[in-house]
């Protein structure tokens, strides 16, 4: 996939040098796929245009997500992606840095889309959690991290906002221990408080780096290495200071080990300034260095550990999986773009791949129509890349699509819904439409989709993680298939997996209510978790489960 002028330009495989097994792992190697995850204000679109900047994508930050004044930029490079039919800016962002290629995967900012994230950290190898200096670990961080010590995503943890006033390190990272239970390994130790950010001891090496402030932090902050000696005649006391609590971590266990790391026990932790541009190579050398290239996915049955027991090996033949499908995002035609992380081998646009779930051929040469000429330029995606497929209306979340070996990676699992409301059409004419918009609401995971006999088809369930969906789903109900829709808000907060056998007996307990999702899976639906304790307790035989590890 080729995103910006710096990213690397890949081979035609369809030229006179196909594409050998051992290209496909070493583009694999040089992918580094991640998220960024943060409680909403946090500095998430800071420190992606700062990374960007340090990457050198473009020149001037700004250009990559920004708000208010800086949106022109912004919405002129979306819509040069929307032409090319492959779009990067709203679902990741490919960048070239030293020999690797980086990848950094967009995730919604406000908390009511947490279901949106959840899916994207599915398509990712790692995330980098940041965390406001001021507040430590907020809730929306927290449930995302949960989220990643359950899939066992290994996280790099950015304490950002040093250069204003803020709590305690030590006390940072007491909370990420005692909360999370991860345990933090600094790889970098803030010299001076706080407010009082001067740069940072680099605690593999020893050295100290300097911080330089640059006005606005719109351009790289100079950084100014020197030895220990040096620091200790520049900084004085702050410099002991930092060396005498940097021992201290390292008698206290809390040093870097590669394979605790990978395997989600631990978190290296670098302080920052995304504002200011100071840290920021650290991170990007920390993913470098330390993140894991494009890991190859898991599918079939779950075997001993639980997880799915086959692995499809990044060199075996192309492979993706949709993990995140976006109707609207050109408001001139309704096109319906759907996002796939690629898991092997390689995408040659105009390729014919199988759609797993409906065994039929999909061309994917329809995006390469809407192309313009000079569209030539992009051409392949390796694992790790994230390919934005125009038009694929087959296409829904949690889908595979794949060349010559088979393959069905499982489903993405779902969030268990706290908000539900009955979904009427204001105008019972229009219930076609109304069921169309529906059923395209649900393939998105806009909403979930409950329903029952007891209430009937005219009157579904919509099931949210927070209530800004139900304000998504109305309006495009209304602007896009002309089926306003009334919503009546049920009092449930809880929502747990059941199966058939015991949906009858749940059925008929006071209170609770059982309905069937879209996929098939019977939810039990209560008001509290008081209800839930209840039932578990007088009825340990029935099944009730959460919807997804890490979750409740
Ligand atoms: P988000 O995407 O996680 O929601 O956060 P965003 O980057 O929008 O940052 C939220 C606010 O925090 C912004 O201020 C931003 O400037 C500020 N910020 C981000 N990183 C840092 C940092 O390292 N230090 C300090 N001091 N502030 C930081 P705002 O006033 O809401 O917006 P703006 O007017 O600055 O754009």
């Amino acid at each position: 996939m080729t995103s910006s002028p710096t990213a690397p330009q890949t081979q035609h495989p369809t030229t006179q040098h196909p594409t050998t097994q051992q290209d496909v792992r070493r583009e694999a190697s040089r992918r580094r796929t991640f998220a960024v995850i943060s409680h909403p204000d946090a500095g998430k679109s800071t420190l992606t245009e700062a990374l960007a900047l340090h990457a050198q994508v473009i020149n001037q930050a700004g250009a990559v997500h920004g708000k208010a004044g800086r949106r022109a930029t912004v919405s002129d490079w979306m819509e040069m992606e929307q032409e090319r039919g492959i779009s990067i800016t709203s679902a990741a962002l490919q960048f070239a840095y030293e020999d690797q290629v980086i990848n950094l995967v967009d995730t919604p900012g406000h908390s009511d889309f947490s279901e949106d994230t959840y899916r994207v950290l599915s398509a990712v190898d790692a995330a980098v959690m940041l965390v406001d200096a001021a507040k430590g670990l907020e809730p929306q961080t927290l449930k995302l991290f949960r989220v990643c010590k359950a899939r066992g995503l290994p996280v790099i943890t950015v304490i950002n906002k040093w250069d204003r006033p803020g709590l305690d390190p030590l006390e940072l990272l007491e909370q990420i221990q005692d909360q999370i239970k991860l345990v933090p390994t600094p790889l970098t130790w803030p010299v001076g408080i706080a407010g009082d950010f001067r740069g940072v001891l680099e605690r593999r090496t020893g050295d100290y780096v300097a911080f330089t402030r640059t006005a606005g932090g719109a351009t790289r902050a100079p950084e100014e290495r020197m030895d220990a000696e040096a620091a200790a005649a520049r900084e004085g006391d702050v410099w002991e200071t930092a060396l005498e609590e940097s021992d201290l971590l390292a008698s206290d266990g809390a040093d870097h080990d590669q394979d605790l790391f990978l395997s989600g026990f631990t978190t290296p932790v670098l302080f920052a300034s995304a504002i200011s541009n100071f840290g920021v190579s650290s991170i990007l050398r920390t993913l470098v260095e330390l993140a894991p290239s494009a890991v190859p996915f898991r599918h079939g049955e779950p075997g001993e550990d639980g997880r799915p027991a086959q692995v499809r090996e990044v060199d075996a033949p192309f492979s993706a999986f949709v993990f995140k499908v976006q109707a609207g995002m050109n408001t001139q035609h309704r096109d319906r773009v759907a996002f796939a992380r690629v898991c092997s081998g390689v995408f040659e646009r105009g390729m014919v791949v199988t759609h797993a779930q409906t065994g039929r051929p999909f061309a994917t040469k329809y995006a390469q129509a809407i192309f313009g000429a000079e569209r030539a330029v992009l051409d392949t995606a390796f694992p790790g890349d994230i390919i934005g497929l125009v038009n694929a209306n087959a296409l829904k979340i949690g889908d595979t699509i794949y060349v010559d070996e088979p393959v069905t990676y499982p489903p993405i699992a779902t969030f268990a819904p706290e908000h539900f409301a009955v979904a009427t059409a204001k105008d019972s004419g229009r219930f076609k439409q109304f069921r169309k918009g529906i059923e395209q609401l649900d393939s998105e995971g806009v909403v979930q989709v409950l329903r029952s006999d007891l209430r009937g088809a005219q009157s579904p369930v919509l099931a949210a993680v927070g209530p800004m969906q139900f304000e998504v789903a109305q309006a495009r109900m209304e602007s896009e298939f002309g089926a306003a829709i009334r919503l009546e808000r049920l009092g449930y907060t809880q929502a747990r997996r059941t199966d058939a056998a015991s949906a009858p007996a749940l059925a008929s307990v006071r209170g609770v209510e059982v309905m069937e999702r879209s996929d098939g899976t019977p939810l039990v639906l209560a008001p509290d978790k008081w209800r839930i304790t209840v039932i578990e307790r007088d009825h340990p035989e029935l099944t009730l489960e959460p919807l997804i590890a890490g979750d409740q």
